[in-house]
């Protein structure tokens, strides 16, 4: 069956032509004479229209009760319809209902996001998700073929492994036959080994961290690719990875602009996206932070945002006046969805108005030595249009794989990418520490058991080079690249500290 069947997106090459698609019912509207039926089948939406006299009798009984989300094949002509959804539309002479279904639990819009999050087996099928599906695929595709097409060699990395990769704070531990062992938090180490024998080279898969915080830049798991590369210094990494970003960028715009428009995505905004990405040092940075000039512009944005709930209370007061009157059901369920969003629209305005202050303070305050915070990311990710590296942290607040500066042995040679209009970090990276002794003593302070370290610490022992990479997070690529507000949103089965179910 499956291949006697046209998928929606090439009834292009098939004007004129009788085709089948098979799918499900994303939109009906039945009339006596006339069903209009809006299918989905994962390649698109397509307007399939019903006359009572061109099917038999008891079939178009049928189409006309068919609830959302019902299964079904359909059979007609397929002409050309600038106003039709897809642009194309199918003139039904057969049809064959696999499943019926009535009270589909999700309906257009009207529902919050816990609901939606419980019901993900479902709202996969929705069109934001699927849209985010779809680009998520580019992305995915285009990793692998900017590493694939610049030399690098892939390599797998166990996702048990038995060392710290990050930090102790966040493992899954794992029951591993009595011996201590988690789920990785990185492939970086492993990597090292490989770039020493490959030169060049990835690895890309699912990554851990037993985050406790809700933020929503946070999973406990999440997909991360990671280069490392071998004969490297900092000012090379950091020119990867803004080719690597634009690149990625760049696909997405060419296969994924129809995606990006129906998620609200800011496209113009994504071609300006080609490096060179703007620079800035972790003590800069710090500078900007408590500067009086983050400042006023924190204080111009609260005002943006008093403006902006002032005008949401408008709205919802508007529409709760109008629900009190005489009015259509139609009209009812449409004001009860809207309802919902801007409720949803000003809890969120809220949420800033209420943190705004806080984020100032805690900017005002910043002290160099601790790492940036998830705040001071975004108001620095604010100012620019375009990702911004912050390089040379302070030792202290970082990894313990991180080579120290000559030049200034309190910072590392390291970077962190901050994507623009306040989405925050989407990668990290750095170049290692490769003399022996220093990184002996680094494993030392932070209390590993050296035992564990001997095969990583051989690296520095036999054929030592200055080597380095960095680790892209993908969902919060996505997030960015697709203005979605929680990275949640960005993988098809979140993980969260209180969600594992579906
Ligand atoms: O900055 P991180 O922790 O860097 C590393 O793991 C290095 N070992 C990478 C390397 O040099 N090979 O994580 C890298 C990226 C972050 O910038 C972020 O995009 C993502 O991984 N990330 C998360 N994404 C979602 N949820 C989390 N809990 C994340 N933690 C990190
Ligand atoms: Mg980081």
């Amino acid at each position: 069956m499956l291949n006697d069947l046209t998928r929606i997106c090439s009834l292009k090459d098939n004007v004129g032509k009788t085709v089948t698609i098979g799918g499900w019912v994303y939109h009906s509207r039945p009339g006596g004479k006339v069903i209009f039926l809006v299918v989905r089948d994962g390649s698109g939406l397509c307007q399939c229209i019903i006359e009572k006299t061109t099917v038999p009798e008891e079939l178009f009984r049928q189409l006309s009760h068919l609830g959302m989300e019902s299964s079904l094949t359909l059979t007609g002509a397929v002409r050309a319809d600038g106003r039709s959804v897809g642009g194309y539309e199918i003139a039904v002479t057969d049809a064959k209902i696999f499943c019926p279904t009535q009270d589909y639990p999700i309906t257009p819009k009207a529902h919050g996001i816990d609901f939606l999050l419980k019901n993900r087996h479902l709202h996969l099928r929705s069109q934001r998700q699927w849209g985010i599906g779809k680009i998520r695929h580019t992305v995915v595709n285009a990793i692998r073929q900017f590493f694939n097409d610049n030399g690098f060699t892939l390599v797998d990395t166990p996702i048990l492994t038995g060392i710290v990769g990050e930090e102790a704070g966040s493992l899954f531990n794992v029951d591993y036959f009595e011996m201590p062992a988690f789920l990785t938090q990185t492939g970086q180490l492993h990597l090292e080994c490989a770039a020493l024998s490959f030169g060049k080279v990835y690895c890309f898969g699912p990554t851990f961290r037993a985050e406790k915080s809700k933020t929503r830049r946070h999973l406990t798991e999440f997909w991360m690719v990671e280069p490392e590369v071998a004969f490297v210094t900092l000012p090379d990494l950091l020119e990867i990875a803004e080719n690597f970003v634009s690149f990625i960028v760049k696909q997405v715009l060419e296969k994924n602009e129809e995606e990006l428009k129906t998620l609200g995505a800011d496209i113009e905004s994504l071609k300006k996206i080609t490096p060179p990405f703007y620079r800035l040092t972790y003590t800069q940075a710090s500078e900007i932070l408590t500067s009086q000039k983050t400042q006023d512009f924190l204080a111009a944005q609260l005002d943006e945002f008093k403006k902006l709930k002032q005008e949401i209370e408008n709205k919802i007061a508007a529409l709760e006046i109008e629900t009190k009157g005489q009015i259509k059901q139609w009209r009812q369920d449409k004001i009860t969805a809207e309802l919902i969003d801007l409720r949803s629209d000003l809890a969120e305005i809220e949420t800033k108005i209420e943190n705004n202050p806080k984020h100032a303070k805690l900017a005002s305050e910043f002290k160099w030595g601790g790492d940036l915070g998830g705040s001071d990311e975004t108001i620095i990710s604010l100012m620019y249009d375009k990702p911004v590296f912050v390089t040379h942290y302070p030792r202290d607040a970082k990894a313990f794989y991180m080579k120290q500066d000559p030049e200034n042995p309190k910072v590392v040679q390291n970077f962190d990418m901050l994507a623009p209009a306040g989405f925050g970090e989407i990668i990290g990276g750095s170049v290692r520490e490769d003399i022996y002794e220093k990184l002996l003593a680094r494993i030392n302070e932070e209390g590993y058991k050296l035992e564990n370290y001997q095969w990583y610490l051989d690296l520095r022992r036999y054929g030592s080079v200055p080597h380095g990479g960095f680790g892209l997070g993908v969902e919060r690529t996505i997030a960015w690249l697709t203005g979605e507000k929680h990275i949640r949103q960005c993988i098809a089965f979140p993980r969260m500290m209180d969600k594992i179910l579906i």
